[in-house]
């Protein structure tokens, strides 16, 4: 599957840069094109005679080499790729690529291309923690970009922790899913995510503390498996998934009619937190106060529960999963919402503002399937999706 495809390697500076080498190799063995750009600090670690002997390529590295302008200019260089890997991609060189830099050939490249990037951080386990560090990454995974590992174990400076690269055949199989061959390669995943806004007049509305965290997570992750993805969003506080398709809406009935256009699809997961109700008695010009004290009074109308309407409906995919909030009894709660809704699966979790999770970073679920409840430990909401989204390539299969 990699026979023919073109790979630009872009080699940061970091001890990991060694592992590499045994990218390239594995990489050309399964019949690719490596295309090596060596950072200037990637050179202290492997040198240019290696990389190039490996590759069988000319190695790039200098954005004012006037030589490669005129044989291959970094426009040129940057979209003549399947794909655009970094590895290792140090702290420095995901900060300036969250920052949009071109102070080098590799920012450059990075800035310029038009094909998807797959990074394989690797960094002391201080600097992956690091607040900055997590800012990029965010940003990152925001604009779409790809990611494997770290991996968590024993570091060159004697630490321990996250900030390990990948192992190169874990990021040979990064690159196969990246390039279509992923578990949900030819599957379409319709996922919805985010608040509802309700209105009450032109000005106001309900809504309600759904960041759009895990729905996105869980977007991204299919993606990363190869499935074309819908991404039907409400106004969430998350930056949306590059790779995927997104459409935003703002109310329930909205969502609705979004999610319907969408179909087929062969799973639909329903993250969103959609409103139950909106006001019936909405206005269509700002409400004033009338000096009589009086609070106005709203009045309420069921809105269109989206997951039953799809379980239940004429074009129901092959796998429909909810999700249940819950703030007390989540378990019974949740096992009688996925019966009835005719879902196959529920994904529960306690939205008690005392587990942080609506809003914050981790989720700690149970997954409800006809075969009983599974609970998982508390997670970042990037690792659910992970394992959510596994989940789905295995009932898909
Ligand atoms: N949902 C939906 N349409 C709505 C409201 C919710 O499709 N109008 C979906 C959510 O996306 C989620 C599931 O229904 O997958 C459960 O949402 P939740 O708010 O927990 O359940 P409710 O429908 O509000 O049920 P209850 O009032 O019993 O909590």
């Amino acid at each position: 599957m990699l026979a023919a495809k073109r790979i630009l390697l872009i080699i940061g500076g970091g001890i990991a840069a060694y592992k590499s080498l045994e990218l390239i190799r594995l990489l050309t063995r399964a019949g690719a094109t490596v295309v090596p750009v060596l950072t200037r600090a990637g050179a202290e670690f492997v040198t240019p005679l290696t990389v190039g002997a490996l590759a069988g390529s000319k190695v790039y590295r200098d954005l004012f080499d006037l030589g490669d302008e005129a044989e291959m200019g970094h426009i040129q260089l940057s979209r003549a790729a399947d794909l655009v890997v970094v590895a290792p991609a140090t702290a420095d060189l995901m900060a300036r690529m969250a920052a949009g830099m071109a102070d080098d050939l590799a920012a450059t490249l990075l800035l310029a291309t038009d094909k998807r990037v797959l990074l394989a951080p690797a960094m002391n386990v201080r600097m992956w923690h690091h607040p900055a560090t997590q800012r990029s990454l965010a940003a990152l995974d925001g604009d779409g970009v790809l990611r494997v590992g770290p991996n968590e174990g024993d570091m060159a400076c004697g630490e321990f922790g996250l900030g390990r690269m990948a192992e190169p055949v874990g990021i040979v199989a990064a690159i196969e899913a990246a390039l279509g061959g992923g578990l949900l390669a030819g599957k379409h995943v319709l996922v919805t995510s985010g608040p509802t806004h309700e209105p009450i007049d032109p000005v106001r509305y309900i809504a309600n503390r759904s960041s759009g965290a895990q729905g996105t997570a869980l977007a991204v992750a299919l993606r990363d498996l190869g499935a074309r993805v819908t991404f039907v969003t409400g106004p969430a506080s998350v930056p949306t998934p590059g790779g995927v398709a997104v459409v935003r809406i703002e109310t329930a009935a909205e969502m609705l009619a979004a999610v319907q256009a969408a179909l087929p699809a062969d799973a639909a997961v329903m993250a969103a937190a959609g409103a139950d109700w909106r006001v019936a008695n909405a206005r269509d010009q700002k409400m004033k106060k009338d000096g009589s004290g009086r609070a106005p009074a709203l009045e309420f109308a069921e809105n269109p529960d989206i997951l039953a309407t799809v379980s239940k409906g004429a074009m129901r995919p092959a796998l429909v999963v909810g999700f249940a909030a819950e703030t007390d009894d989540v378990l019974a709660h949740a096992t009688a919402k996925r019966l009835r809704k005719g879902c196959d699966w529920i994904v529960a979790n306690d939205v008690s503002p005392a587990t942080g999770i609506m809003g914050g970073t981790e989720n700690a679920v149970t997954l409800i399937t006809a075969d009983g409840a599974e609970t998982w430990p508390r997670l970042a909401k990037a690792e659910v999706a992970r394992r959510l989204a596994a989940r789905i390539a295995a009932a898909l299969a």
